[in-house]
């Protein structure tokens, strides 16, 4: 599977949902999730983030281990998303700031 990692926290830009062919991101307040049993791991998504915070489970970084569990768990509790939408005002402010994780709003 792929899954959404850190840095999409409070950067949200949405272009990974364009391409994904079977719609399994899913929206938060401030952070995207991939849920894990319908990714069919075609690898689209991954290039599309301007942040780069999309990663194949394989390749997701030791400290964002984490991620692999809040995407699977926010995935069943968020709406769907499949629309491009405008990233936060802010976004670019937060490429790259470390410890966005106290910055997750469930
Ligand atoms: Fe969707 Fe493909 Fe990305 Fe999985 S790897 S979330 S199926 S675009
Ligand atoms: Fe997040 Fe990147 Fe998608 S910032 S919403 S994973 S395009």
């Amino acid at each position: 599977t792929f899954v959404v990692g850190e840095n999409c926290i409070k950067c949200k830009h949405t272009d990974c949902v364009e391409v994904c062919p079977v719609d399994c991101f899913y929206e938060g307040p401030n952070f995207l999730v991939i849920h894990p049993d319908e990714c069919i791991d075609c690898a689209l998504c991954e290039p599309e983030c301007p942040v780069n915070a999309i990663f194949s489970e394989d390749e997701l970084p030791e400290d964002q281990q984490d991620f692999l569990e809040i995407n699977a768990e926010l995935a069943e509790k968020w709406p769907n998303i499949t629309e491009m939408k405008d990233s936060p005002e802010d976004a670019e402010e937060w490429d790259g700031v470390p410890n966005k994780r106290d910055k997750l709003i469930r």
